[in-house]
């Protein structure tokens, strides 16, 4: 069966200074999510956006045709309900966190789902994969990390390739529809091996936004997971 692949440019890197262009922009250039890093000065040492920014980009999350983008937020905050709350209010469409970040995951989950979006849990390089073996049934998306959370433009961690197929074995046998999604390092000539591994969807920032031509980077990644 093919697999659908999506791409996910992370806004971490884009120019702040014209955060609405940049979204319209890696949009025309074919993303298919936009990814949204929330980093709160505590759970990571790094300061971003809140969610007044996220719903000032929302009306700028669609296509020229006018077809809306999917909003992916990565939350690395701690606590995480009250936020969580906020950005579904402010637009967001997809929002993960990570389990470590919550005192009680399963209503974290619960809470993001009452209000309409869709739920991701998010795993550090040396974070286990336990948590999956009681609520993968109630989750939509997998998000692995393969840098350690803060910062674009690391290197990708190679044993996140073990990790992505653990999850695609769990995902099989859940029978579920979950997308497994990797962050961080993903390159041109790296996503193919993370796809190979059992990924779907793909995390880039520095990888596009770090290119004065988002398309030729983005119709690259196309091109070697074809
Ligand atoms: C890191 C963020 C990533 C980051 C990826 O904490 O979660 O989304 O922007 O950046 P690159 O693609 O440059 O590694
Ligand atoms: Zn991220």
């Amino acid at each position: 069966m093919a697999m659908t692949y999506r791409i996910a440019p992370s806004i971490l890197s884009a120019d702040f200074a014209r955060l609405g262009d940049e979204v319209k922009n890696v949009i025309a250039a074919g993303s298919d999510w936009i990814h949204f890093d929330v980093m709160d000065n505590h759970y990571v040492p790094n300061l971003t956006f809140g969610p007044m920014i996220c719903s000032a980009l929302k009306p700028h999350a669609k296509t020229a045709a006018g077809v809306a983008v999917p909003i992916d937020v990565h939350l690395m905050v701690q606590p995480v309900d009250a936020l969580a709350a906020a950005f579904a209010e402010a637009g967001a469409d997809l929002i993960s966190f990570h389990p470590d970040a919550s005192g009680h995951v399963h209503r974290s989950i619960q809470a993001i789902k009452s209000k309409g979006c869709k739920a991701g849990l998010v795993f550090n390089p040396a974070e286990p994969l336990d948590v999956l073996d009681w609520v993968i049934d109630d989750i939509d998306l997998v998000l692995i990390m393969s840098v350690n959370p803060g910062f674009g433009g690391q290197s990708f961690i190679d044993s996140a390739l073990r990790k992505i197929e653990d999850v695609r074995r769990r995902i099989t046998a859940s029978g579920k529809d979950i997308r497994l999604e990797v962050d961080g390092g993903i390159k041109v000539d790296n996503i193919r091996r993370v796809a190979d591994a059992g990924a779907d969807t793909f995390v880039a920032g520095s990888a596009i936004f770090g290119k004065p031509d988002y398309k030729s980077v983005i119709d690259a990644m196309r091109a070697a997971l074809s």
